[in-house]
């Protein structure tokens, strides 16, 4: 008889984005007439810059032509990728990680999701509350944590390091010590981001302890302050201690053309065991390879052209990031993140929960949002707004709340 994975019955209720799509879809059947703002969900607006398409272009028509056709690509990579990676975001930038450490993927959810089958299910999980909801989700299937206790949010035999406003967002170094942290900087939902000292002793407490670090650095673009690491590999040890994801989706606007990668240095070991070796073993496995017309696209964004064009339009998203702030601030709300990152952080009014702010917005504002709790007990009472909208839409968000 077929089982089937008893893991995914401990996940409660639907995926969060796909609860709120149905909340709105709902309000809008009921108000045709409403104009809905969504600036909830994270995805990008701005098309695909012109180098980029430029790229695709050249890349599909050599798809089409005997003599430059490509069929699979290498599992980990095509090297003018892995080759433009290493040198422009790590080398130059003082990091030594060589292309051969680079596997490039489809994006990264799907590699801080699997990364995880390469450690053992006894590994306890040490996870930002609130966070990125992937990390527990895939360790939830994976049977690396207990039931889910409807009562705290959480579930058991998972460490939630607390990021409140006392301590800025950023988690402290937690008593109990977790065998895999993931850590997020810049950080989704908050919007914080860890200086280069604290994650320094991050990687120390690491190393002391032999954890390895998951660091996302999905929207290390968006840095705009000086100090703040980009990479954890600034850190001295981080190669024996930390793996790091990528995603070409905030930084470039592929989030529908799919790709990412992920780092893991040689060095890197867990038990004794090498990581390098076991991530290639399930890459090739499980993985194809991105395609190649994706692959080129990803070398275009490391052009000179790619890289001024990718830049405009990360300042243009800190634009509606500045305007969001402002906006709220004006409005009379606490708000942090929008600097270094395009997540905007708001306390919601007392006397509310995240969700009834949620209800309240949409009805009042018709402007849509992300409840905090969504991300995990420690975001309740909190809310978050993307920087990803359009400009006209992001003004007149904030127009209609300070008018509510
Ligand atoms: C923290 C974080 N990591 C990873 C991802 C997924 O990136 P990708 O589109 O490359 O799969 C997201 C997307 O929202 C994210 O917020």
């Amino acid at each position: 008889m077929a089982r089937i994975n008893e893991n995914y019955l401990k996940l409660p209720g639907s995926y969060l984005f796909s609860a709120i799509g149905e909340k709105v879809r709902r309000y809008e059947a009921l108000h045709p007439e409403a104009d809905v703002i969504r600036l909830g969900i994270g995805d990008v607006t701005l098309p695909i810059a012109p180098k980029i398409i430029e790229a695709l272009h050249a890349a599909v028509t050599e798809m089409g032509e005997a003599d430059s056709f490509r069929g699979y690509a290498p599992d980990l990579g095509y090297d003018f990728l892995r080759n433009e990676i290493a040198r422009k975001d790590y080398q130059e930038k003082g990091c030594r990680i060589s292309p051969d450490e680079i596997f490039v993927s489809d994006g990264a959810k799907c590699d801080c999701a699997n990364i995880q089958e390469i450690f053992g299910t006894d590994n306890v999980i040490g996870v930002c509350d609130p966070v990125y909801p992937v990390y527990v989700d895939s360790n939830v299937m994976a049977g690396r944590t207990g039931e889910y206790d409807a009562c705290s949010g959480r579930y058991r035999g998972v460490i939630y390091m607390p990021c409140t406003a006392e301590n800025g967002f950023v988690p402290e170094l937690p008593a109990e010590v977790p065998d895999l942290i993931y850590l997020c900087f810049p950080n989704n939902p908050t919007g914080a981001v860890m200086t280069k000292e604290k994650l320094q002793g991050w990687v120390d407490y690491a190393k002391a302890h032999d954890s390895v670090i998951l660091y996302d650095a999905a929207y290390e673009a968006y840095i705009s302050e000086p100090g703040i690491p980009h990479s954890i590999y600034e850190c001295d040890g981080a190669r024996e201690c930390a793996v790091e994801f990528r995603s070409f989706s905030k930084t470039a606007g592929f989030t529908g053309l799919r790709l990412g990668f992920t780092v893991i240095p040689k060095e890197l070991e867990a038990g004794g065991i090498r990581l390098h070796p076991l991530w290639a073993r399930r890459h090739g496995t499980k993985y194809n390879g991105a395609p190649y017309i994706i692959q080129r696209a990803g070398e275009a964004v490391y052009s000179e052209k790619g890289q001024q064009q990718i830049r405009e339009q990360i300042a243009w998203y800190m634009g509606n990031a500045g305007i969001i702030s402002e906006g709220l601030q004006a409005a009379g709300y606490r708000v942090s993140g929008g600097v270094n990152a395009p997540y905007i952080w708001l306390a919601v009014p007392e006397g509310m929960t995240d969700w009834e702010f949620f209800d309240f917005l949409l009805e009042k504002a018709n402007v849509v949002g992300t409840p905090g709790s969504g991300f995990g007990p420690g975001g309740a009472g909190y809310f978050r707004l993307t920087a990803f909208g359009n400009r006209e839409k992001t003004i007149e968000a904030m127009e209609r709340i300070r008018s509510i």
